[in-house]
């Protein structure tokens, strides 16, 4: 019976995992978050998501930018940056900045909020 038990929840864990899915940016998105980031593009955006989705989920799942608020992934995302990096792959400032900017941009997106 306790076999089973295994057996299904790990079956039911990997389902979770590979269900995760994050918010792809628009151009609305873009222009919504120009005041706080003048320069920031929609192929910025798509780049913090790819690197996000790449390099966030080794670890632990991928938290989805609406379950942080602003302040929350300032706080984060650096020292999963430098978690990141002692693994041996290497994420420069610019690419910190890019998943900060998209999941801050993302943490509240209209379709965001709906869930
Ligand atoms: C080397 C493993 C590792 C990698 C890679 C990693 N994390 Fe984490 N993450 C952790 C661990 C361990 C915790 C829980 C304890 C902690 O906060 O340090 C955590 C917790 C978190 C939390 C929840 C923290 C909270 O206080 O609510 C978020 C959000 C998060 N990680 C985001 C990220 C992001 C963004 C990246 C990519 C830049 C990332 N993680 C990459 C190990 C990792």
């Amino acid at each position: 019976m306790k076999k089973h038990f295994i057996f299904f929840s790990s079956i039911l864990l990997m389902a979770a995992c590979v269900s995760t899915k994050v918010l792809t940016p628009t151009q609305a998105d873009a222009d919504r978050l120009k005041t706080k980031y003048p320069n920031l593009t929609l192929a910025d955006l798509n780049e913090g998501k790819a690197l996000y989705e790449k390099h966030c989920q080794s670890c632990h799942k991928l938290y989805r930018p609406n379950s942080r608020n602003e302040q929350k992934w300032n706080e984060i995302v650096p020292p999963m940056v430098k978690k990141v990096n002692r693994k041996g792959e290497v994420l420069d400032n610019r690419a910190q900045e890019l998943i900060l900017q998209y999941v801050v941009t993302m943490h509240d997106a209209k379709s965001a909020r709906k869930k």
